[in-house]
């Protein structure tokens, strides 16, 4: 079982009772403005190998569980098992699936399944919020069966920067959730057993009308800032008027773009 009682790193990443909150009250907004995830998880779709035909795949960060539908579509008789740290999420996901599928409050870095149970781990922009990376990469290795295919997707450094670089002109609090450098996600995949097949940063820009848009959505996506050192309460309204203002030297003819650096990684564990 996963301790939600130990903090994420001091200073780095949010507290997992925190994330599984955030994410559990989300789940019945989650779906209405999950644009970017829905790109992103078809995307890592078409990236798993054409020849994987998994007995038992697992939708790792499952959330409202549109990608363990998904798979159970393309999977047809496979049995799938879908985990999420946030039991709000599960509980929305199981009300529209069926039967076959078996769901699992659990964390990325310390599952709750046996070793070499599964032949695929699909993971859609859930890994962000883990700690260390090198350890969801270590459980990966440790429940797929040789030849099984671990397919992530996550953001990197440079994720919202134009939101962050809106606040950092009126304060130098932390407004917008931390995230790892694309490298280090290189030298983690390096380093372990796993076979890298893939492994891209891909920039996904939206766009908005305003900055009120785009962060109604991030709370409704479960995914506003939840980071240590986050400012307490109310921001002042003339801090909040100042950076409404610093975003708009950002606008395009679109809108006001707000970029994701997309990660997609495909690794194999070997057969011998
Ligand atoms: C942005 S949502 C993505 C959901 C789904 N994969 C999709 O693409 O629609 C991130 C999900 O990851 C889950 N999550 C966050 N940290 C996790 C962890 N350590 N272990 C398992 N799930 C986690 C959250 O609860 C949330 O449901």
């Amino acid at each position: 079982m996963t301790d939600l009682s130990q903090p994420g790193l001091p200073g780095a990443l949010p507290d997992k009772r925190q994330v599984a909150a955030s994410f559990s009250r989300a789940a019945a907004s989650y779906d209405s403005v999950a644009a970017l995830q829905r790109a992103v998880g078809m995307n890592l779709l078409t990236m798993l190998p054409s020849d994987l035909e998994p007995s038992r795949w697992l939708d790792l960060g499952s959330g409202t569980g549109h990608f363990s539908r998904a798979l159970a579509e393309r999977y047809g008789p496979a049995s799938g098992i879908a985990v999420d740290i946030a039991e709000g999420m599960l509980r929305h996901a199981r009300g529209r699936a069926d039967d076959a599928q078996c769901y699992i409050v659990g964390d990325a870095e310390r599952l709750p399944l046996g070793e070499g149970c599964v032949d695929l781990v699909f993971s859609s922009l859930a890994v962000q919020w883990c700690n260390h990376f090198a350890q969801v990469l270590d459980e990966a290795l440790r429940i797929l069966r040789p030849g099984g295919v671990l397919a992530f997707s996550s953001l990197c450094v440079g994720t919202l920067d134009e939101l962050r670089g809106s606040w950092q002109a009126v304060d130098g609090q932390v407004h917008v959730n931390r995230f790892r450098r694309f490298d280090e996600y290189q030298h983690s995949c390096a380093a372990s057993t796993l076979e890298t097949l893939t492994l891209q940063q891909l920039p996904h820009v939206l766009h908005y009308a305003d900055v009120r848009t785009l962060t109604h959505e991030l709370k409704a996506l479960g995914a506003h800032n939840l980071n240590p050192g986050r400012p307490a309460g109310l921001t002042g309204r003339a801090r909040l008027q100042g950076m409404l203002q610093a975003y708009e030297a950002y606008r395009q003819p679109q809108g006001l773009p707000a970029t994701y650096q997309v990660v997609y990684g495909v690794l194999r564990k070997p057969v011998a």
